[in-house]
């Protein structure tokens, strides 16, 4: 990439015009849609600009007015220019575009027979000539004619003829949420009364044949609507609210104004095809997209470097939700677990970029775990900070200030300096800063006086060398020897680089639990000894470091394996004692029963400076289930029997947790009965929870072909569950044969590689296959390499995507760092490289 194709931040300033109106006509046809704007401009008294360029790419101009007089504008690359008067005008064209030849899913494009749009970031250029930037927002209505069935955009619908529907959005958005979809579907109805007592009219359009999917989905959006009440005073503000389900899309879904559309995987369920993860997956999506319509929608962003802005407040938000819906402590533990999985991952590697970056090349690449969760972990912090009731007044405050606007960090910043008097300077750093601290702590006992002393220190990252310190809560609790609490959970205020802070008056030195509901997004390097790990997970009255604790010990086990050591008996007996422990929630027992991922012990493992050896980590894992699934024998058939959710399937929580627990006294069993329960708890699952993770087992034994077979065989016409299909086999093969299998499964006839759904259920999981794609001779980073290759010309952003499984790449040995470079190298020499993979090779293979 050459500096010139960079965009920066301190580059912004505001567009020369006003779009006072915009008229949009979409004449459908597959290959030949037409697409007729009729525009109102006035010069903008807030910008010196006078430069009337409007984005568009990939269209084809048929013809150009200005208040009614053929112009011939200078088409330029990225769009065109204009002479324009200096007083307001009406701009006026028609173009053609190609909805079937367009492969990259962004603009207008087809799926499955039907026409539907993807517009964030920067797809609506791909429609028309446009401001496309979110600081431009307008009043939209559009006029759709085709002989489909059913034509959708947003707003509420004025006029439907023969043929031809009108929508008119009365609130003004920005391109990025405009939509249309049209096609033979079917709906999915409901109702919600608003709190001020407006009816709205809720609908979900599914493809014929779907129709059974869909009452999970429209219950999750009415809960959705009515928590953003009572929680955030949030109101709907349209007569009505459509969701549509594609098959092909590059993301989970998207929050088009009053037209949400998604991914047919994050919204369709049923108890035959969807697991309990799906279900719990359908519920946040659903609630993150409409979470939207205050956080995102009604509040943009200025220009698309602010995206935490929407992104980091709405996945909290849906998280909140979730813990509301489901659990606080079990949604806490799996929202570290993703973050540390993803972004502690992202922030280690080349990719390191701030929340808020300052540049970027192509901003579809930065739809990452750094903006998304740790966005959401730095209001987290926020809300630790100034406590619930300062929380709820600065969001009031934002949302009264800010409804109508583009915003900005330094706005959302202000509001909460205003509604608490605090001054934020110093904790915005964890929006322009990129990396994660690591926290040190030592402790002092003297005099009935415990100390302990924080030491915060961040590695450099790409382009920021210098660290300063960071505000960092510290939630901390004091346990006694005997295991009761004597501190309750208090939080501590870190600004220094190192800092201290004092307990008095105790009459033995305490056992700390340090970071509770992991209230800051850092690293915790603590020494401590397995016996005290040990104690926190028997004692600890917070849950999330109850677990932590577990997690701690059973890390520290396996790297101490990767060097020869055995098994820790403190963490086999701890383990024992969970999962003895009948007033443990299931669910919670469940997620302490696992062990850390293999990618989480190599990370724990290089952050020492030692290089991990991604075979030893595999054994170690394999060695330490062994230990696990016999230390615990007898306890894994009273938990299968205990743990039984007989009846009709419910994706409550509840029932969830004890399937949760079920499988995973199933895993442990199968490793020592040679998957004996998993076949016959395959034989009678009664749902896709219970017929998925036994045949998960199955494959872990090696035992899974009959299995599979009759899998495919029973699903093989519905595509989500073949989805599973295909990406388990990966996941749970042997490191010898899981790049084999991947090659295998490209050869299906039913490997449908342009679907990103079916070419994320292969290379996802064969990039998740930790021991699988590191594999010594290359063959995973070379089928990875061959494959981005191949579908790059048709969607660049999933490519760029997935190319992330190689951003660990510098951790490993010289002879895996020069077949991982060979083949970024071979990535990077492409002719015709999409601009999103080109910028992250470029990033990942480093100066
Ligand atoms: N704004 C969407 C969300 O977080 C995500 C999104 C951004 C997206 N770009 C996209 C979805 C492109 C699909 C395709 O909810
Ligand atoms: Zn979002």
């Amino acid at each position: 990439m050459t500096v010139q194709d960079t965009i920066y931040l301190s580059d912004y300033t505001a567009f020369g015009f006003i779009v006072e109106d915009v008229h949009l006509t979409f004449k459908l046809a597959a290959n030949a849609t037409r697409v007729v704007s009729r525009i109102q401009f006035t010069p903008n008294p807030d910008s010196p600009s006078r430069d009337f360029f409007l984005h568009g790419e990939d269209l084809n101009l048929k013809w150009a007015k200005i208040d009614g007089a053929d112009v011939t504008p200078d088409l330029v690359a990225g769009g065109l220019r204009c002479a324009v008067p200096d007083v307001a005008f009406t701009w006026e064209c028609e173009v053609e575009i190609d909805p079937e030849g367009n492969t990259s899913l962004e603009g207008l494009y087809m799926s499955g027979g039907m026409y539907c749009t993807q517009c964030e970031a920067e797809g609506f250029r791909h429609i028309t000539y446009y401001p496309d930037r979110p600081d431009v927002m307008s009043v939209f209505t559009v006029r759709i004619e085709g002989d489909m069935p059913v034509l959708l955009s947003n707003g509420n619908p004025t006029t439907s003829g023969e043929a031809s529907a009108e929508w008119h959005d009365p609130w003004p958005k920005p391109a990025y949420l405009f939509a249309l979809v049209a096609g033979d579907l079917r709906n999915y109805p409901g109702q919600f009364k608003t709190m001020s007592g407006r009816d709205v009219e809720l609908n979900l359009w599914v493809r014929p044949g779907d129709e059974g999917k869909c009452a999970f989905g429209m219950e999750a959006l009415k809960k959705s609507m009515t928590w953003d009440e009572e929680v955030y005073g949030r109101e709907y503000d349209l007569d009505i609210f459509n969701i549509v389900a594609v098959d092909d899309f590059n993301m989970g879904a998207m929050e088009n104004k009053g037209l949400n559309i998604f991914n047919s995987a994050v919204v369709l369920a049923s108890p035959e095809t969807s697991t309990d993860g799906n279900f719990e997956r359908i519920e946040a999506i659903v609630a993150h997209e409409y979470f939207h319509n205050w956080t995102g929608n009604r509040i943009t962003c200025r220009d698309w470097f602010q995206l935490c802005l929407k992104e980091g407040l709405t996945v909290f938000r849906d998280q909140q939700f979730t813990g509301d819906m489901r659990g606080h402590a079990v949604k806490r533990i799996n929202d570290v677990l993703t973050l540390r999985g993803r972004q502690f991952r992202e922030d280690a590697g080349p990719l390191s970029h701030p929340p808020r970056p300052d540049h970027f090349v192509e901003i579809n690449n930065f739809y990452t775990s750094t903006v998304y969760e740790k966005g959401a972990e730095v209001i987290n912090m926020l809300k630790h900070l100034v406590g619930d009731v300062d929380y709820k007044q600065a969001l009031d405050l934002y949302f009264d200030r800010h409804d109508g606007d583009a915003a900005t960090i330094e706005d959302w910043l202000k509001v909460f300096e205003d509604a608490t008097g605090r001054d934020l300077a110093q904790f915005k750093r964890w929006y322009t800063d990129a990396g994660t601290p690591h926290l040190k702590v030592a402790d002092r006992f003297e005099n009935g006086t415990y100390t302990l002393t924080f030491t915060q220190t961040t590695a450099p990252t790409p382009g920021q060398d210098d660290k300063k310190p960071r505000v960092i809560p510290i939630a901390v609790g004091l346990l006694n020897p005997n295991g009761d609490e004597i501190l309750p959970t208090q939080i501590l205020e870190m600004t220094q680089d190192t800092q201290s802070f004092s307990f008095e008056g105790l009459s033995a030195k305490p056992v700390p639990s340090i970071l509770r509901e992991f209230s800051a997004p850092v690293v915790l390097e603590r020494e401590t000894s397995p016996k005290e790990q040990a104690f926190l997970l028997a004692h600890d009255t917070d849950p999330f470091n109850k677990w932590d604790a577990g997690r701690a010990l059973a890390r520290e086990t396996l790297i101490n394996m990767t060097q020869g050591g055995t098994a820790d008996q403190g963490l086999l007996d701890g383990l024992l004692a969970v999962a003895r422990d009948n007033g443990l929630d299931p669910a919670f027992r469940a997620l302490a029963l696992g062990l850390p991922g293999q990618d989480d012990v190599a990370s724990a493992l290089s952050a020492r400076g030692i290089t991990p050896d991604p075979d030893k980590i595999w054994r170690a894992h394999q060695t330490l289930k062994q230990a696990i699934a016999q230390h615990l024998q007898d306890v894994w058939p009273r938990l299968l029997s205990e743990m039984a959710t007989p009846g009709p399937y419910s994706p409550e929580a509840e029932p969830a947790g004890k399937r949760a627990l079920h499988g995973v006294a199933l895993a442990y069993l199968s490793q020592i009965d040679g998957g004996a329960a998993a076949n016959d708890a395959y034989a009678s699952a009664g749902n896709m929870t219970e017929q998925l993770s036994a045949l998960a087992c199955l494959l872990s034994v090696e035992k899974g072909e009959t299995a599979l077979a009759a899998f495919r065989e029973q699903w093989k016409e519905d595509r989500l569950v073949m989805d599973k299909w295909f990406g388990l086999q990966v996941s749970f093969a042997s490191p010898e044969t899981c790049v084999e299998i991947a090659v295998n499964l490209t050869h299906d006839a039913d490997f449908n590689w342009k679907n990103p759904n079916r070419f994320r259920a292969v290379f996802g999981a064969l990039m998740m296959h930790h021991a699988g794609f590191h594999r010594a001779d290359g063959a995973g980073y070379d089928l990875l390499a061959d494959w981005l290759i191949k579908l790059d010309p048709f969607n660049g952003q999933i490519t760029a995507r997935m190319s992330t499984g190689f951003e660990t790449w510098k951790r490993y040995d010289a002879d895996r760092q020069a077949k991982a470079q060979a083949a970024l190298k071979r990535i990077n020499e492409t002719a015709d490289l999409s601009r999103n993979l080109g910028e992250m090779v470029t990033r990942i293979l480093g100066a």
